[in-house]
This record gives C-alpha cells, sequence and structure tokens, in this order.
C-alpha cells in the first residue's frame, strides 16, 4: 500500500503507545524511513507485516489493531490531512458512505497505482443499510468497521455495525449490516 497508509500507522501507534514503543516494533518488522513516502506505493505484505508485529508487541488481537487504526485514519489522518477531500465526500454519514468510490477515485487521480476498495450502500425495507465492501485485499473487514465508527463519531450519528456476510466464510464479498441508532 501507499507510505502515507504507514505513516498513519505510525502516527495509531506512537499517540497510543509512544515512541519508545513504535521503535521497537519498526526494529522488529525491519522497516527504515523508506517506506514511509506517502506517495510512494509498497507491496501489500510490508504493510500487513507492520501491522502483524504491532499486534504480537502490543499483545492486542489483529482485528483489534485493524480496529483502532480504522477510526485513527478518519479522525486524525483523513480529517486533518486530507481535508478538502474528506469534506468532499459528504456533510452527513450516509451521503458520506455513498460517495466513497468518487472520493477514492479521487485520491487516484495522484496516487496512479491506487488499488482502491469499492462499496455500494443499499436501503433495506425495515430501515436498516447495507454497505458492500469489495477489495482485493482480505482481512480488512475489522478495518472498515473502524473507519464505519470514526465516520459515526465525526458527523455525530451512533451506529451499530453488524458484519452479515463475511469474504473469509466464502461470500463474494463482505456486507455490513448499519442500524441508525435513533
Ligand atoms: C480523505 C480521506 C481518504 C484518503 C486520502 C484515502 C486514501 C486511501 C489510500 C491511499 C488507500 C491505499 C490503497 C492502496 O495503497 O492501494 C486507501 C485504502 C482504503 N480506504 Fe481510503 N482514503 C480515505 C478515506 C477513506 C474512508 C473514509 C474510508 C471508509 C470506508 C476508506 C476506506 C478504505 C479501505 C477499506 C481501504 C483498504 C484498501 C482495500 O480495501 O483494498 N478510505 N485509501
Amino acid at each position: 500500500m501507499y507510505g502515507l497508509i504507514h505513516r498513519a500507522i505510525r502516527d495509531c501507534v506512537k499517540a497510543s503507545h509512544g515512541e519508545a514503543v513504535w521503535s521497537e516494533i519498526a526494529q522488529r518488522a525491519a522497516v527504515d524511513e523508506s517506506v514511509f513516502v506517502s506517495m510512494e506505493g509498497y507491496p501489500d505484505e510490508v504493510t500487513i507485516g507492520l501491522l502483524v508485529v504491532a499486534s504480537e508487541e502490543l499483545e492486542e488481537d489483529l482485528s483489534v489493531l485493524l480496529h483502532e487504526f480504522g477510526r485513527y485514519w478518519v479522525l486524525h489522518t483523513a480529517r486533518l490531512e486530507y481535508g478538502p477531500l474528506f469534506e468532499f465526500a459528504g456533510t452527513d454519514l450516509l451521503s458520506f458512505l455513498s460517495n466513497l468510490n468518487a472520493m477514492h477515485e479521487q485520491v487516484a487521480i495522484s496516487f496512479s497505482n491506487l488499488q482502491q476498495p469499492f462499496f455500494a450502500l443499499e436501503e433495506k425495507q425495515d430501515g436498516c443499510l447495507l454497505l458492500h465492501y469489495e477489495s482485493v485485499r482480505d482481512g480488512l473487514a475489522p478495518f472498515v468497521i473502524g473507519l464505519i465508527d470514526g465516520l459515526s463519531e465525526h458527523f455525530e450519528t451512533p451506529v451499530e455495525v453488524t458484519l452479515v456476510e463475511e469474504k473469509s466464510k466464502g461470500s463474494d464479498h463482505d456486507i455490513f449490516e448499519l442500524r441508525i441508532v435513533a
């Protein structure tokens, strides 16, 4: 993935656990400054390697770490470092979720090798929403739940998220059910 993702992982770990813990993780994952160039793309193994070592070092399940990182990405990285893009995507939770593809298409103008995720929002008869998530990658569902939690906090719209179809269990792609809590 692009270096900006690695930078955000680093910032997220440093913010919660401090500089010394991060140095230990970077050393064990055998990464140096060269993988933190925002506009540079790196093999996904580098990204996953960082996350796996961080989860071991912090004694936190990888899914918990991915969830934390999703929230951090929205509430810190996206909001503060990519403000104009973030604002472009919408001023409320539902319009924002409907615009995720368009937003990543804007990102792809600058990041030409972006392997962007694809989302589709479907409204059910009972008022719940289904968010379809398709990716060339596996294992990122907890990251997406963290991202949605971050967006829910940002837009002050409480929402319960349940993973109802799982790619890891043979479904074509992940589907999340979103219930807005009145
Ligand atoms: C302005 C804010 C954002 C920017 C600049 C941005 C940019 C990026 C970039 C550069 C990647 C890495 C893709 C690659 O290296 O091939 C990525 C991945 C991803 N983004 Fe965004 N993004 C933003 C906000 C969001 C939000 C709010 C969501 C909420 C659902 C989201 C969902 C994802 C997911 C799930 C991935 C993982 C890639 C995959 O599933 O294969 N992004 N994004």
